[in-house]
């Protein structure tokens, strides 16, 4: 498919020209004369790439660079400027643009440079695909004790082929953890299979667990695999296995005494070499109280029992995980990181995450992608988070009694400039502004009390 150029230009004779050219060149040409036509049109059909006029009628080229920008960050879009103008041209590279094109235009020179951005964009492209790849390779980030703690288990029973039961509540990442202990034995190369026993319903679960015979049951055209065949050689993770009926909780059983299970409808042994690993958000031995889980299969499958602890017991890894995960998203969706001021990351170290892991994630994408400024401020933390998590510095908490009044002046002072920064996200100017004294006196205040910037790393 050919690439689709946009050129925006008010000359008309600049639009023939470019559209001419460009098309002789192969490109799908579109074209506006205006920027007002521009945001309509690349939301119908976005284009690659855009050759867009600087000087042009409200809204000129600056400004249709900035809409463009907001919703399209990957667009690539070159400005042609009239001379004299270099400086409009330098200000819109720092918004974004590719490069910029001198008029009266080479046509030679905007060909060659067309080529070239589409040569960068399409590195770029290939670039991100492969970081994304390699992000999949399932890290597992943390160190505090507890993280420490469950890698070094994890270190041990990966090699071995017993069986591992992992515990833990929503998102604590166990399946990260039985990725991990795949990954680490000498199975990693055969396959990795996952059974989730809560998202299959009880008719089914018995033939995608053993497969089935042709003509088992009515639609049953062809002999069909189960998952326990299928990972011969390698892992199987039965998730949620505390969401599995007492009758497929006895045939998983035999299966695993038996290491052999037949298929529905079939009456031939099938022997397999699989290893099983199981994950539960439930207590197993109160589902053995209550009657709803077999003590025997909990026996056989709780060899090595590991536990992903609750984020809120290794609060420690939430700045680590914080980073991470914007980091990789950033990279993911070929974005600009963001910072945090130190208010906002308060926040999110004292709130109780009861959806873990998974949770902050969410919650870091969310603010990567929808905090309106490269610095994340109180301002962007979802109300649930605030409203859980009063922030352990305000300008009143840091008043302790015991200080000298010297003292207690500096920490007043130095926690009342420290919100007010916050506040306007480490503006100096408006920062002195709001505080009704002069900038240089902010910046000697800021170094007496030892107040610096949040840095690129929000731990
Ligand atoms: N220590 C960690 N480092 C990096 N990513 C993590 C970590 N723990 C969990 N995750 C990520 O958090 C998300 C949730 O983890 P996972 O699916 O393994 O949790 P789970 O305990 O199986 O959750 P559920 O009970 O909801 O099935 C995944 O995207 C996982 O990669
Ligand atoms: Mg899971």
């Amino acid at each position: 498919m050919p690439e689709t150029i946009l050129i925006v230009d008010d000359e008309p004779a600049i639009l023939t020209t470019l559209s001419g050219i460009l098309s002789d060149e192969g490109y799908e040409v579109q074209s506006a004369s205006s920027g007002l036509e521009v945001i309509p049109m690349v939301q119908n059909t976005p284009p690659a790439l855009v050759l867009l006029d600087i000087w042009m009628p409200e809204p000129d080229g600056i400004e249709t660079l900035q809409r463009l920008k907001t919703f399209l960050p990957n667009l690539i879009v070159i400005m042609m400027s009239g001379h004299g103008s270099i400086e409009t041209a330098v200000k819109a590279i720092k918004l974004g643009a590719y490069d910029y094109i001198e008029k009266p235009l080479s046509l030679e020179k905007v060909v060659l440079m067309v080529k070239h951005a589409f040569n960068e964009f399409h590195l770029r492209e290939e670039n991100r695909t492969l970081k994304k790849l390699v992000a999949k390779k399932y890290e597992m980030v943390g160190a505090s004790r507890a993280i420490l703690h469950l890698k070094e288990q994890i270190r041990m029973a990966a090699p071995s082929h017993s069986r591992v039961l992992i515990s833990g509540e929503n998102g604590t990442g166990k399946e990260l953890v039985a990725r991990t202990i795949h990954a680490e034995s000498p199975r990693r190369n055969a396959p990795f299979l996952e059974v989730n026993c809560a998202a299959i319903p009880e008719n089914l679960i018995e033939s995608e667990l053993f497969g089935y015979e042709k003509g088992a049951f009515t639609g049953a055209a062809q002999r069909k695999k189960g998952q326990f065949e299928l990972a011969s050689g390698g892992t199987l993770f039965l998730d949620e296995i505390g969401d599995m009926s007492l009758v497929t909780q006895a045939k998983v059983l035999r299966a695993l005494q038996e290491q052999a299970f037949m298929r529905v409808g079939g009456h031939e042994r099938v022997h397999v070499d699989v290893r099983v690993l199981a994950a539960s958000n439930k207590d197993l031995p109160s589902e053995i109280k209550a009657g709803r889980f077999r003590d025997d299969l909990y026996y056989r499958l709780n060899v090595i029992p590991l536990n992903a602890p609750p984020l809120r017991e290794r609060v420690d890894d939430i700045p680590l995980l914080i980073s991470y995960f914007i980091k990789q998203v950033a990279e993911e969706q070929g974005i600009r990181a963001k910072r945090f001021t130190s208010e906002a990351f308060e926040y999110l170290k004292h709130y109780a995450w009861p959806g873990n892991v998974r949770e902050l994630k969410n919650v870091a994408e969310r603010l990567l992608i929808m905090a309106p400024t490269p610095i994340i401020t109180s301002h962007d933390i979802p109300d649930f988070i605030r409203d859980a998590t009063p922030p352990t510095y305000t300008p009143t908490s840091s008043v302790d009694k015991t200080k000298p009044l010297k003292e207690a002046r500096s920490a007043f002072e130095r926690a009342h400039i420290l919100a007010e920064l916050t506040e306007n996200a480490w503006n100096i100017p408006q920062t002195a502004e709001a505080l009704q004294i002069e900038r240089t006196h902010l910046y000697r205040k800021m170094k007496v009390l030892n107040i610096k910037a949040p840095t690129e790393d929000p731990s």
